[in-house]
């Protein structure tokens, strides 16, 4: 079973079409995956380590009239990765969209930071994105462009960070790790346009979602990370699921190699409001 057509009805831009989200069981993934199963696609729920979220996020889907599975990998670990792309083509038959989203931090001042807290951030974050997108793009080339569902061949959308532009004292590996991501991004980018792979990026900023949680929780973190946001409020997982949406639907067919900041103005320096 595949996400239905119902010829191009405009709510429903992923008709038709299959994504695979990593790191979906919560916060900006969950919220992806929502958002692209309400447009219509099929999607794949990746987890690592919270089944019953992701189970549950699957519920809510299939109860809606959407088509959903749970796919667990630990997206830094190479044949996990395979055989999640092969247990969603096994599923839903092909794969459209992937959305490699992923991510962790492990702060710390960079005196102190373990070569663990380096190399963990650098297997989930940038590791762990180059073996999804590998695998979407291996699939994606093996299969025909089916002009009736998108006159892509694929989509892959990576989810970034504001710091892949703003640096980050005392988070020098997650900072890092999204700056490598960028560039993963527009040189696959540039390499598969080509063959009809358009492959983009979201860059969110301040999302209120758990890794975030000490930055929002109490009004003084709240009225702190304010300041840093123009737009003057916190951004939603929706935000992004909505962004992701377009940039994975044939709306965007013209975008390629762009990222797309989803961050209510943070990265526009807000400190030179008034200074400078
Ligand atoms: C980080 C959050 C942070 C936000 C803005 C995100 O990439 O994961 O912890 O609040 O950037 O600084």
């Amino acid at each position: 079973m595949t996400g239905v057509i119902l010829t191009h009805d405009p709510s429903r831009p992923l008709a038709g079409q299959n994504a695979i989200i990593t790191g979906a069981a919560s916060g900006i993934g969950a919220a992806i995956a929502r958002s692209f199963a309400t447009a219509g696609a099929a999607v794949g729920i990746n987890y690592h380590s919270q089944p019953e979220k992701a189970a549950s996020i699957v519920d809510e889907i299939q109860q809606q009239g959407g088509n959903a599975i749970v796919l667990k990998a630990n997206v830094s670990k190479e044949p996990e990765v395979r055989e999640m792309f092969s247990e969603f083509v096994r599923a839903f038959g092909r794969v459209d969209i992937v959305v490699g989203n992923s991510g962790i931090q492990k702060d710390a001042p960079f005196a102190e930071m373990t070569i663990d807290q380096w190399q963990s951030v650098m297997d989930i974050n940038l590791a762990g994105q180059f073996l999804t997108a590998r695998e979407g793009v291996r699939h994606f080339l093996n299969q025909k462009i089916d002009a009736d569902v998108s006159p892509a061949a694929g989509k892959i959308i990576f989810i970034s960070s504001v710091h892949e532009l703003i640096p980050w004292a005392g988070h020098a590996n997650y900072a890092a790790s999204k700056g490598g991501v960028m560039l993963l991004m527009k040189s696959l980018a540039q390499e598969v346009a080509e063959k009809r792979i358009r492959v983009n990026g979201i860059a969110p900023g301040a999302i209120k979602t758990s890794i975030n949680r000490h930055a929002w929780e109490t009004p003084e973190a709240e009225q702190k990370l304010l300041k840093l946001i123009p737009y003057g409020r916190i951004g939603q997982p929706e935000d992004v699921g909505k962004a992701a949406v377009w940039l994975a639907s044939d709306a965007s067919d013209y975008v390629a190699g762009t990222t797309l900041f989803i961050d209510g103005g943070m990265s526009l320096y807000p400190g030179f409001h008034d200074g400078g």
